[in-house]
Order: structure tokens, then C-alpha cells, then sequence
């Protein structure tokens, strides 16, 4: 899925640096990859914590699992392959985002931890933000709010993470949110305060 079948092709430098689009934004850029369960607060965490970094002057954007799949992902179902390439192209997509110097919040279940591994690799360490939102399938299970876990139950929906397929949680994460017993507020501010611990909110701006 992943080999490169475009040939004749060569790579163009580009004339304005990622520094430079960097400086002119005022803050360096990154990818938070948010990964959890099926309902366990990913996207709601990072709209929150985008509303803060935006109210600041910081250049954000959200690339949210199920609005995605309505669109560049649209032709990709819940098996494995498929939802390594779902992840490959979101990563390749947030690393375009992070390179223009925009602070990219990624919303997606993203079992697989080699998949994940791969973003990783590709980003490079420092850009790529690990955020693991730790909720026990019990209360994920017990909010359902799209009756998805009711249906994956009920056998009506095959190869449910957290039911019948596998969540593996992260090993190294850079930042692990309790979201069985802290409110999305409390999460989103321990988010903005580790990127404010790792300067990448510090204005730079160009003189
Ligand atoms: S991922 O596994 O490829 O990362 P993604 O985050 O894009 O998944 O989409 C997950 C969302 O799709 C869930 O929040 C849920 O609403 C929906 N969904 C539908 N089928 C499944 C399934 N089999 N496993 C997990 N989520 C599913």
C-alpha cells in the first residue's frame, strides 16, 4: 500500500524555507497526535485545546478521524491495511501542516502502534507529540454517543476497536491524559502547558 508507484518524478526545493514561514507565523510548528478509544475525548480535547492555542495569535488545525474518512479517506474501511493507510496519509498531510509552521492537532483512533511509529519517524523527534487519552473502555462504552459500541456488541458492526479488534496503547507517549476522572478543560490544560514547557508557543516574531 505504501511503495511509491509514481516514477518520473523529482523533488522541488522550495524558494521560502520552513523557517521562514516558521518566523513569519511566530511560532515554530508540530503535530499532537491524539489516540484513544472510540469516544474517549480525542476530538473534543483537541478542539478545546485549539480553541485556547487559537485565542493566543497560534496558527492551529484539526484533522479529525470521522471528517476525514468523509472525504480524502473516504475510500478506506476499519481492516487493518486499511486503516494503516488512513493513518500514513493523515501523517503525510499533518507533516505537510507542521512544515508550513501551523500547530496541528490529529484526532484518530490509531490503534496500531507501528503505524503510529511510522508518523513518528517521519516527523522526527520534538515535532511529533504523542497524546494518549487514557479512558477505560468501560467508560467510553458507557457515553457511546454514536451507539457504535451498542451496535459492535450487538455484532452489528465487525472489528470494533476496543471490542473485537486491538487498542495498543502507547509505550512512549509524551503525554498520557487521564480521562477516566479529570473534565476536558483539565486536559486541555495540561496540553497547552506542555507545549508551553517545550517553547513551541514562544513568539519569535520577525523584527
Ligand atoms: S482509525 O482506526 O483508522 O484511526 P479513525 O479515527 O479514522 O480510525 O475513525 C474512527 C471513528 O470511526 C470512530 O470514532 C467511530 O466513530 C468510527 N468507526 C466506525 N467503525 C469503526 C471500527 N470498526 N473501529 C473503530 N471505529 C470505528
Amino acid at each position: 500500500m505504501t511503495e511509491r508507484k509514481a516514477t518520473n518524478i523529482t523533488w522541488h526545493e522550495h524558494h521560502v524555507s520552513n523557517e521562514d514561514r516558521c518566523k513569519l507565523k511566530g511560532h515554530t510548528g508540530a503535530v499532537l497526535w491524539f489516540t484513544g478509544l472510540s469516544a474517549c475525548g480525542k476530538s473534543t480535547v483537541a478542539n478545546t485545546v485549539e480553541h485556547i492555542l487559537h485565542s493566543r495569535g497560534i496558527h492551529t488545525y484539526v484533522l479529525d478521524g470521522d471528517n476525514v474518512r468523509h472525504g480524502l479517506n473516504k475510500n478506506l474501511d476499519f481492516s487493518a491495511e486499511d486503516r494503516a493507510e488512513n493513518i500514513r496519509r493523515v501523517g503525510e498531510v499533518a507533516a505537510l501542516f507542521a512544515r508550513s509552521g501551523c500547530v496541528t492537532l490529529t484526532a484518530f483512533v490509531s490503534p496500531y502502534k507501528a503505524d503510529r511509529d511510522k508518523v513518528r519517524e517521519l516527523l522526527g523527534d520534538g515535532q511529533f507529540i504523542e497524546v494518549y487519552v487514557n479512558a477505560s473502555l468501560e467508560t467510553c462504552e458507557a457515553r457511546d454517543p454514536k451507539g457504535l459500541y451498542k451496535k459492535a456488541r450487538a455484532g452489528e458492526i465487525k472489528g470494533f476497536t476496543g471490542i473485537d479488534d486491538p487498542y495498543e496503547a502507547p509505550e512512549n507517549a509524551e503525554l498520557i491524559l487521564d480521562a477516566d476522572t479529570k473534565s476536558i478543560d483539565e486536559l486541555a490544560e495540561e496540553v497547552v502547558s506542555y507545549l508551553e514547557s517545550k517553547g513551541h508557543l514562544s513568539l519569535q516574531r520577525r523584527d
